[in-house]
């Protein structure tokens, strides 16, 4: 039963409620990669009534019979102790938790008993802290443990009737979250997982097929490669079904000030400001407590710092100008450009960072007659930056001294594939400004549109020598942080000889800073000659990486970041150091000839190869066919309206799509008189609202589709009461046989 990869050998795993669905997943995943598994399983029914050493058992013995290593536990997790214990005893060690085990006591939420609120908190959150507490100060001694909680999307985003379910299991994160951190010291890695899987617990809301789909081993991967020894995630939560897996974090909007210094806060102010306060637009991602807390330090000195201001600053070469507070200049908009270009732009980009048609992979690159044509990712810097320098200068209430400004970082996102043509709009915002005493940094943000799309982010950081020292924070949640490579040799190694022309040919895509071509102008600024553009070096890194790690597969280029060290001279050897650490890769690039490194803390965030998904069905041509089955419905309505209002006493709203949008509403109203349907909105409210094409909604009421698995697919969308939707079936059912 040896799998390669990914082993476990000499290492002892505990699953708890390891007797069935996912758990047993787990145990037998771990088993078969040479671990020691703990099959935990205290053998009651899903509700958690009843105990039974059977479950556990079988699940023994499925391993031994398969030669792996395994011993039962037929306790509670109530009883921590004595599942870790077995561990020991067993196998003499205990390497990794998975706190798995759980029953369900659905109810709504006023009809919780006491009993049904306790008894899901002792199994889910208690249980989970004894098991892990048992086994801690064993992984702390042996500096190593991996830690995993199950959660569930219930908790993350509530669930109609799983109030007790949703608290216990959200708590889990919570949890998790601390130990993380506290672990880490230790090489104690925990981490979340939400998952989806067909189990005994899922089987009374799925239908049978989907329970049968979703398989418990689409899910088990994941715990096996977090638990692994070389996997350093920490503190992460994670939703994963169906062979899919996705990471969550936390969103903030930039949030408002509500009150002035020395005024007191009002309701009022709050209602004023509120648009402000939920605006998701430039949105941070705080990741840790000092993180989140700092916006507040911030948000209190900007408000002790109002009416401060010095009439005779004595920060003279401050770029904050003395008669304006930051607060006001801190997301400003800096007005929105316009890009348009032809094929020719990429590929003279293309050319500025050293593509050569002596490589054939660079020919999609050069060539708008070739097949797979297409633009360089990182050229996703150029419109952003004409944005940028034609807003920045101009920037109201600073003293921008452009001659004292270094370009410090560069972060740029790519959300889809640049258009090889076209009309890009890109909207600058100011995203902070930073004194780091000896000079100030503006972040920049841009977003860059085609059409309605965003295509692509970039956050510009420009340092203003001797510009620092005005009393502002040093440091930004907003800012995007460069990384520190791997300790090891490089995985590989790419060198560029840059020509002499170079930056000549570089600055025709639209930088025209004379620094880079007039020795005259390089003298002033302190250079022997004319240096290259920190961003055609970026250009040079970020193609070696795309060619090296993502198979020039543009689509696959999610993110960049570098910091610019030191300057390039055109004719020196670029040489690119790139580590791989999962999906990101971490480059150095050094000038070869003085071993000086130009570009710090890079990395690539690619995005994985994927299989192709198969083809959509072709859409159905014609009209809305759901027309004629709310007409039929609406007739049966008028002759027993009377009798399916006493029955339903419920509005529903129908929301059906068409291509994506919207094509027609319907309302269907049990409710009110003796019933009514018509087009468009409700015109009370609705009770529930469903969403979903023309396609689906067909699918359903030929009973091609049941609800249940629209649903569960995501192709029904249902806002409102969901368990209404229920007695809408019955109607359905009995009335629109077409
Ligand atoms: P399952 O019912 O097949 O497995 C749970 C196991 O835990 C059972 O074998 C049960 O006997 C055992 N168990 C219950 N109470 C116990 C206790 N006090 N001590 C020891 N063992 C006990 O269900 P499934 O779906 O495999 O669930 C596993 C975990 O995943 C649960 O924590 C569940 O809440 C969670 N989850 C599952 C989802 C799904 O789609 N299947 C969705 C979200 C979360």
């Amino acid at each position: 039963m040896a799998a390669a990869g990914l082993r476990f050998d000499g290492r002892v795993v505990l699953v708890t409620g390891a007797g069935g669905g996912l758990g047993r997943a787990y145990a037998l995943a771990f088993a078969e990669r040479g671990a020691s598994v703990v099959v935990n399983d205290l053998g009651g029914d899903f509700k958690g009534y009843g105990k039974s050493s059977s479950a556990a058992d079988k699940v023994v013995d499925e391993i031994r019979a398969k030669g792996g290593k395994a011993v039962p536990n037929y306790d509670s997790v109530e009883d921590g102790e004595k599942l870790v214990r077995t561990a020991l005893e067993a196998f003499g060690r205990i390497d990794i938790v998975i706190n798995n085990a759980g029953i369900l006591r659905d109810r709504s939420f006023v009809r919780i008993s006491d009993e049904d609120w306790d008894i899901i908190h002792r199994i889910h959150l208690r249980g989970s802290f004894l098991v892990t507490r048992a086994a801690w100060n064993h992984m702390k001694n042996q500096k190593f443990g991996r830690i995993i909680m199950t959660s569930s999307a219930a908790g993350i985003y509530g669930n109609f009737g799983q109030a007790n379910y949703s608290a216990a299991k959200l708590g889990l994160l919570g949890l998790a979250n601390t130990i993380a951190i506290e672990g880490r010291k230790y090489n104690i890695h925990c981490n979340t997982i939400a998952p989806t899987a067909g189990s005994r617990l899922t089987q009374t809301v799925m239908p049978q097929d989907l329970v049968d789909a979703f398989k418990p081993e689409y899910v088990a991967p994941l715990v096996v490669w977090l638990c692994h020894e070389s996997c350093a995630e920490n503190g992460s939560l994670f939703e994963v079904g169906a062979g899919w897996i996705g990471k969550l974090r936390w969103e903030r909007s930039l949030g408002a000030i509500v009150r002035g210094k020395n005024q007191p806060m009002t309701p009022e102010a709050v209602r004023d400001k509120w648009e402000k306060v939920c605006d998701f637009d430039n949105a941070s991602k705080p990741r840790t407590i000092q993180e989140s807390i700092s916006v507040l330090s911030d948000a209190l000195s900007q408000i002790e710092s109002q009416g401060n201001i010095s009439m005779n600053s004595t920060s003279s070469g401050s770029v904050v100008s003395s008669s304006v507070d930051t607060a006001s200049i801190v997301g400003r908009k800096l007005g929105t450009n316009v890009y348009k270009y032809t094929h020719l732009e990429p590929i003279l980009y293309a050319l500025g960072v050293g593509m050569s048609t002596k490589d054939p992979d660079h020919l999609k690159f050069l060539f708008e007659g070739s097949e797979e044509f297409c633009c360089l990712p990182s050229f996703g810097v150029i419109p952003a930056q004409t944005s940028m320098f034609d807003a920045v200068p101009s920037l109201s209430g600073l003293n921008i001294d452009l001659a004292r400004m270094l370009h410090g970082e560069q972060y740029l996102e790519l959300y889809k594939p640049l258009p090889t043509s076209g009309e890009l709009r890109s909207v600058a915002t100011v995203a902070d400004i930073l004194d780091k005493g000896s000079g100030a940094v503006l972040l920049i943000d841009v977003n860059t549109y085609s059409g309605k799309d965003l295509v692509c982010y970039n956050q510009f950081s420009l340092f203003f020598v001797g510009a620092g020292g005005f009393g502002g924070k040093r440091i930004s949640e907003k800012a995007k942080l460069t990384a520190v490579p791997p300790q090891r040799p490089p995985d590989a190694v790419i060198s560029d000889v840059t020509t002499a022309d170079q930056a000549a040919l570089y600055r025709l895509s639209g930088d025209w800073n004379p620094l880079h071509v007039d020795p005259s102008f390089a003298a002033l600024g302190g250079f022997k000659k004319p240096i290259l553009h920190g961003l055609c070096t970026f250009g040079f890194a970020a193609r070696n990486v795309l060619k090296q790690f993502a198979n020039n597969d543009v689509k696959r280029f999610k993110a960049i970041k570098v910091r610019f060290a030191k300057p390039v001279y055109p004719g020196e050897t670029l040489q690119t150091e790139m580590w791989k650490e999962g999906d990101r890769i971490h480059f150095q690039t050094k000038v070869k000839e003085t071993g000086e490194v130009a570009i710090a803390g890079g990395y690539v965030d690619i995005v994985p190869a994927l299989e192709k998904p198969s083809a959509r069905e072709p859409l159905r041509a014609g009209g809305l066919q759901s027309n004629l089955v709310f007409e039929e419905i609406g007739r049966r309505v008028k002759e027993m309206g009377n009798e399916l209002v006493k029955k339903v006493n419920a509005v529903f709203q129908w929301d059906i799509t068409k291509d994506g949008k919207t094509a027609m509403q319907w309302t269907i109203d049990l409710k009110n008189g003796s019933g009514a349907v018509y087009q468009g909105p409700a015109r009370n409210s609705a009770d529930t609202i469903f969403t979903l094409s023309d396609e689906d909604f067909m699918d359903v009421v030929q009973q091609k589709v049941n609800p249940q698995k629209a649903f569960f697919a995501g192709k029904l969308k249902v806002k409102g009461n969901i368990m209404l939707s229920q007695k809408l079936e019955m109607i359905l059912k009995d009335y629109a046989k077409l």
